[in-house]
């Protein structure tokens, strides 16, 4: 989950480029950063504990100049978050960073220290950079010395390593966490993401598991693990770098809840016709390479969707996070409007409990980033046990886009924010898209009810605006809302998988007692947490459900509970029975996730900010969880 930023030209000084990367892949882990810099075959290394301020801080009196470098910014696995734990890992003028676990480290540290070497941190990294330097010694070859190292390592891992006594080159592999390479005019990169090059390039080759680069003066060359040169072509971004700035916000996640509307729109525009109000999945390949996409024939590739989508006769949603309550919603939508059978399953659970996975069923992943560890293993097992993928991914070519058999993506743009937002909403259009096209394909739906559904979805923007003016009602209800012992958020139907997000959100930001319930399920035992320190956040729009969610709210009430509903329009009960009433605009029932999730994404960012914390990088927290 660690952040990798490596350099090597003659046109800039690898400092800034790294330090502008790391900066970029802060959301990947922010408890110590480090840098490596070579000049003719002289290291310089500067490591800070906490985040890459303190690092930048310490370079202002430091001076570091060179053509090669490598830097990193770390969530740590092995050993506490110190600068002796930092990384680059050094031995013998070998520089080495890390990102992943090393799961026999136990035993490598063992065999080291037999052999007399002398080990400074207590991280599995600093194992491979000794690992490394052994081999250096006979094979007096960087890439030859990598190469045989890996087979001495297991786990999930990718490695970045430079050696003073080839100051032009630099080896990089990877085995499970991502590895990009930034291709530039007589300079290369390489990065755990596109992100932290945008700035200098726009055209990058994806790694592959168990591939290492060899960046030699201007030259890149990749190979497989066992040493044969592969052919990878390169592919050509069109994201903007100012996409990944503040742009005035505060925060990455305020300005990235404000994107919502915009990027709800882009993740149906796709998919919807707005004269027809029709949906058409469009390009989602199943069967086909992720970068052939664009050239695929759309016509066609509908005529293989449908004919996968009318095969199936249940789905199986696999998430982690914030993804999996999309999920959830997923479920609701997909259920009610087409009528397939869905099971949604926590990826960390999916992948050990040997699922059963009945012939006819489409397995579909959900993940912002496409590198969530769990989820990529659940997707393997999935297509192990013969099973048809589908993915919902924002990163375009991550691990698991590029593994699922199909593509649908939410095209939010670069999400920094570590708590997730404008990806969440973007899913659930994404998700109703879906859930209209295979109640369409399987006649489940009238042309009547599509329109009525699409008709919905293309409203959801405007919508949204509305909802967004939250922001300055709990900027200033935040100073009181924080008195409260905890939360407990409630909703029924399509609105459950909002109550546990909601819950999620103020956990993660705000580190409050929050839980999220089936309102419906508070009697069986979240009742006897309710006082008057209690603040429960009742999701009760006006649908099918709103009577029995206002008995709910009574029995909450009735206990001492304080309430914060919200429900639809000017609702006078609600009013009457809330110590807070927040209306949302009057919507189609499949479009009120979309709305609710926004004002309790705003409450948890001012109750965080009030609080005084960092709500980008929430404590412990990373936003790519690369490991297990
Ligand atoms: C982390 C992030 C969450 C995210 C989850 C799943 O926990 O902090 O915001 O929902 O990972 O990530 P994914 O990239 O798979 O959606």
């Amino acid at each position: 989950m660690c952040g990798i930023v490596g350099y090597l030209g003659n046109s800039k000084n690898p400092k800034d480029v790294i330090i502008s990367g790391l900066k970029k892949l802060e959301y990947r882990g922010y408890d110590s950063a480090g840098i490596a810099v070579m000049n003719e075959g002289k290291t310089k290394r500067v490591r800070a504990s906490g985040k890459l301020k303190a690092l930048e801080d310490k370079l202002l009196t430091e001076k570091i100049d060179g053509n090669v470098g490598i830097g990193h910014t770390r969530w740590a696995t092995h050993g506490a978050p110190t600068e002796r734990n930092a990384h680059p890992h050094q031995v013998r003028g070998i520089s080495l960073v890390h990102n992943g676990i090393i799961e026999n480290y136990v035993e490598i540290r063992e065999a080291l220290l037999a052999d007399g070497a002398t080990i400074t941190s207590d991280t599995d990294s600093e194992l491979v950079a000794h690992l490394i330097a052994n081999e250096i010694d006979s094979t007096k070859d960087l890439y030859k010395a990598v190469e045989k190292t890996l087979c001495k390592i297991r786990g999930a891992f990718s490695i970045v390593v430079m050696w003073e006594q080839n100051p032009n080159q630099l080896v990089a592999f990877k085995d499970g966490p991502p590895l990009v390479v930034g291709l530039g005019s007589e300079e290369n990169f390489v990065a755990s993401d596109v992100q932290a090059l945008l700035q200098y390039t726009r055209k990058f080759i994806y790694l592959d598991d168990r591939e290492i680069v060899l960046l030699n003066g201007q030259d890149v060359s990749i190979f497989s693990a066992n040493g044969y040169p592969l052919q990878k072509k390169a592919v050509e971004l069109n994201w903007d770098p100012q996409m990944v700035e503040k742009q005035g916000y505060a925060h990455f996640m305020l300005k990235e809840i404000y994107e919502q509307p915009r990027a709800v729109a882009a993740a149906m525009e796709p998919h919807v016709n707005t004269e027809k109000f029709s949906v058409r999945l469009k390009n989602v390949g199943f069967g086909s390479l992720v970068n052939k996409l664009e050239d695929l024939d759309p016509a066609q590739d509908w005529i293989k969707t449908q004919e996968v989508l009318k095969g199936i006769d249940r789905i199986f949603i696999i998430a982690c996070g914030t993804s999996s309550y999309a999920g959830m919603v997923g479920k609701y939508l997909i259920e009610n409007i087409a009528h397939v059978p869905v099971e949604v399953d926590i990826a960390s659970e999916f992948r050990y409990r040997n699922p059963v996975i009945p012939p006819k069923s489409l397995v579909m992943t959900i993940s912002q980033s496409g590198e969530t560890a769990d989820t990529l293993a659940a997707i393997r097992l999935a297509k192990e046990k013969g099973a048809t993928t589908l993915s919902i991914c924002n990163v375009r070519n991550s691990t698991i886009d590029r593994e699922a058999h199909g593509h649908l993506y939410m095209n939010s743009g670069p999400e920094i924010g570590v708590a997730s937002t404008k990806a969440f909403t973007s899913t659930l259009t994404v998700l109703n898209c879906l859930a209209v096209a295979i109640g369409r394909i399987r006649d489940v739906i009238s042309d009547k009810q599509e329109k009525e559904f699409v008709q919905a979805l293309l409203s959801a923007p405007s919508q949204m605006e509305v909802v967004l003016a939250y922001d300055k009602y709990f900027d200033q209800a935040a100073h009181t809302l924080k008195q409260f012992r905890g939360f407990l958020y409630l909703g029924r139907g399509v609105s459950f998988p909002i109550a546990m997000e909601g819950a999620l959100k103020l956990k993660e930001l705000a580190y409050m007692h929050a839980e999220g319930y089936a309102a419906g399920e508070m009697k069986h035992g979240p009742l006897a947490l309710i006082d008057e320190r209690m603040a429960i956040v009742m999701l009760a729009p006006s649908d099918e459900l709103y009577e029995k969610s206002i008995s709910n709210l009574e029995e909450a009430r009735a206990r001492g509970g304080q309430v914060i509903a919200i429900g639809t329009g000017d609702n006078d009960k609600l009013k009457a029975i809330s110590k807070y009433y927040l209306s949302l605009p009057k919507a189609h029932w499949t479009i009120n996730p979309l709305l609710e999730a926004i004002p309790l994404q705003l409450m948890s960012y001012h109750l965080a900010s009030s609080l005084g914390y960092d709500v980008d990088q929430p404590r412990n927290l990373a936003k790519s969880v690369t490991v297990e």
